[in-house]
């Protein structure tokens, strides 16, 4: 078995790579020259995605060799069969990025050989906000400690998601359940990026988050912000299956949880708020 890092040290090296990579993806931000390009239909990537990459994993495999990474653009580097892994998303919001829109991020996490997350890190670089978490040690914002919402009822929650890449082609594309969920909740928004969605549910700002085949590089720092700060984590069937690999995810301050899985399993047969 390979020994298991320091997690603090991990997480310190975690959120000055997020920073560095921050400030580099500032200097491209609202450039009219910034190169696009389209990776598919609907996926862009940029010089700026790949240049925060190239960064983070050289700051990250250079302190630890014989970890892998895996990244958004660059895919799997290092060590492919290590114990611990990195899962790097060099700009989470490239879609925002391209049109000078304020909301995108920098998302870090190392987790173990299961894709259990370990430690975590976003920095949204707009605002200036490190979301950072280590499992078993809570999640914070800056120095202050983080904790879901308190909303009870699905009927007052405000609730985020997104829509997968393949939504020009594959009817499973969310629009059915964003349907259900807009007459059930207070409402539903769209940031545009994974990462800061699954944060501000860690923060109480949303109350609940849900999303299907979404990479590990988007979530897994996120997600672990919403274990440590009291939320919960399932699939759409109640279940942990999958819920780290991105491929369905429920994630919610815990007391709507199941109101959110009625609606995800019933669809248009889930009970309405009156009024
Ligand atoms: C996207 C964002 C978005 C989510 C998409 C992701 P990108 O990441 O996280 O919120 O709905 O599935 O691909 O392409 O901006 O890094
Ligand atoms: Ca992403
Ligand atoms: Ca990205």
């Amino acid at each position: 078995m390979a020994d298991s890092p320091d997690l603090n040290a991990a997480l310190t090296l975690a959120e000055s790579a997020a920073r560095r990579a921050a400030a580099l993806l500032l200097t491209y931000f609202r450039d009219p020259k910034l190169k696009v390009q389209q990776k598919g239909a609907t996926d862009l990537v940029t010089e700026a995605d790949r240049h925060s990459e190239r960064l983070i994993a050289e700051m990250l495999l250079s302190a630890y060799p014989d970890h892998a990474l895996i990244g958004e653009e660059g895919g799997a580097q290092g060590n492919t069969q290590a114990a611990f892994r990195w899962h790097v998303d060099p700009l989470d919001g490239t879609t925002n990025f391209t049109r000078g829109i304020p909301y995108f991020a920098v998302s870090v996490a190392l987790s173990d050989a299961h894709n259990l997350p370990l430690v975590g890190v976003v920095y949204d670089v707009v605002h200036e906000e490190c979301f950072k978490a280590v499992r078993g040690g809570g999640a914070r914002l800056g120095r202050k400690k983080l904790h879901v919402s308190k909303t009870r009822k699905l009927a007052s929650a405000l609730l985020a998601s997104g829509f997968p890449g393949d939504k020009r082609v594959n009817p499973d594309n969310n629009t059915e359940e964003w349907a259900c969920f807009v007459p059930r909740t207070q409402s539903v928004r769209r940031i545009g990026s994974a990462a800061l969605e699954l944060c501000y549910v860690a923060a109480g700002r949303f109350d609940g988050y849900w999303e299907s085949r979404v990479n590990t590089w988007d979530v897994q720092a996120g997600l672990l912000m919403v274990e440590e700060s009291g939320g919960k984590l399932t699939n759409y069937r109640g279940r942990q299956e999958g819920i780290y690999d991105g491929a369905q995810i429920v994630a919610s301050n815990g007391r709507i949880h199941e109101e959110m899985l009625e609606v995800l399993i019933l669809g248009d047969a889930a009970p309405r708020p009156h009024g």
